[in-house]
């Protein structure tokens, strides 16, 4: 029997800053570590619910350009947390069918995180369930210029630069635009995620924090989309 609730219109793509996990610990008298411990479990049931939705892109923000100038010990603890998970994991993924791809620069993580994450993405690349985007040591910025270098490498003439030509060449190519842009944990920014791909995105903040973001919290989140009228820069039909 299905639990899913009545939408009207259901997201094709739906992108998370997952925020928060260092407030839930403190509110609990824990390190900070123990909240990315709990935030890094919670990707596997938010996963699992969007699937129930039968969403077809969910992309989610894990670590960010800016997160290095955290502390050698934090920035450490999360990527092994980080790392055992996507090994856990695995399996879970591949029984649903999920397809899983990186976004951002590999180079740079610990080998353990990038061999855990090139596994994964080997063991579900022939998948065609929902597909999983990790953005991971992720920017907006820095993709946008990955993006340029490889156009000025590759000699395009400037006449053939356009939004659809320009899109092939970010992390996300192949991948449609954000329709959903859910930040939890209750500030109202972009932190420099999807700075191209979430222009017309449906922005949802919730002050709920990211391990506690759950089933109830995510039906939220589409109810409310739900009842956005997209317009695109257009108007209404009629008006
Ligand atoms: C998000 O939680 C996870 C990462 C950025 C890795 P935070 O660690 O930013 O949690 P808060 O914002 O301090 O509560
Ligand atoms: C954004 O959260 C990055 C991720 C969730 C991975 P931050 O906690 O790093 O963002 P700021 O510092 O509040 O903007
Ligand atoms: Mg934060």
């Amino acid at each position: 029997m299905s639990h899913r609730i009545n939408l009207e219109y259901c997201p094709q793509h739906v992108a998370i800053i997952m925020d928060g996990n260092g407030r839930w610990a403190r509110q609990h008298g824990l390190p900070r570590l123990a909240g990315h411990r709990a935030g890094v479990l919670n990707g596997r049931r938010v996963i699992d619910v969007f699937c129930e939705y039968q969403v077809r892109y969910l992309t989610v923000y894990a670590f960010s350009t800016e997160n290095w100038k955290r502390s050698r010990s934090e920035i450490d603890g999360f990527f092994k947390i980080l790392a055992g998970r996507i090994s856990q994991d695995s399996q879970f993924l591949n029984e649903r069918g999920v397809k899983v791809r990186h976004l951002g620069r590999l180079d740079g993580l610990p080998d353990e995180l990038q061999e855990n994450t090139n596994k994964l993405i080997e063991l579900t690349k022939d998948n065609t369930g929902m597909v999983l985007s990790i953005a991971l040591n992720y920017g907006g910025r820095v993709e946008i210029l990955d993006a340029v270098r490889r156009f000025i490498i590759q000699g395009v003439p400037a006449h053939d630069v356009d939004e659809t030509s320009f899109s092939r060449y970010l992390y996300t190519s192949g991948i449609p635009d954000p329709d959903l842009f859910i930040r939890t944990g209750g500030e109202m920014r972009l932190s420099n995620f999807l700075l191209w791909q979430a222009a017309y995105a449906e922005l949802y903040y919730t002050p709920v924090l990211w391990p506690d973001f759950d089933r109830v919290e995510i039906e939220k989140s589409l109810l409310s989309y739900s009842q956005r009228q997209r317009r695109f820069g257009g108007l209404e039909p009629g008006e």
